[in-house]
């Protein structure tokens, strides 16, 4: 075990875990920050996107020890009070079905439009590809990206 000092949503959070644990099960388990969600534990489907500075990462595959000071935003810390403008895109959209993966989605989203505010199709098509969705929502996905990057442009 050893005691890692982590910036989580703003906050300086204290805590004492074998540093190979994954920061997803410290979110979820330790921190009982369950909006991101645990979905492959491979890498492979996104659901567990996280922000690591500004850059989108998969916390199922990343070690508590490597985090250091980088800030580490999830779902929760996104916006106060669920305005960020994806997630009001989103929900202009209409965008989830069951939901499962949608978290992954918006935090992917949101660090793909901090680094390029006027993305093509094909951009937002490259950025989101490995966000898996099993219900099939990725035309809404599109359009609601598309809608969050005008909104940020205005
Ligand atoms: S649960 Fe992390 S990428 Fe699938
Ligand atoms: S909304 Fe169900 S998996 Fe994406």
């Amino acid at each position: 075990m050893a005691n890692f000092n982590l910036n989580i949503n703003g906050k300086n959070t204290q805590i004492d875990v074998d540093p190979s644990t994954p920061v997803l099960w410290v979110l979820r388990d330790h921190l009982n920050l369950v909006g991101t969600k645990y979905g492959c534990g491979i890498a492979q489907c996104g659901t567990c996107t996280i922000h690591l500075g500004d850059v989108a990462v998969r916390s199922c595959q990343l070690p508590v020890s490597v985090v250091g000071n980088q800030a580490i935003t999830t779902i929760e810390g996104l916006s106060e009070n669920g305005d960020h403008p994806v997630q009001q895109a989103w929900l202009e959209h209409d965008v989830p079905q069951c939901g499962y993966c949608q978290a992954g989605q918006i935090m992917n989203a949101a660090a793909f439009l901090k680094h390029n505010q006027d993305p093509t199709d094909e951009q937002i098509d490259a950025a989101m590809n490995g966000n898996i969705c099993r219900c099939g929502t990725y035309t809404r996905i599109k359009k609601a990206i598309k809608t969050a990057a005008n909104s940020e442009n205005a």
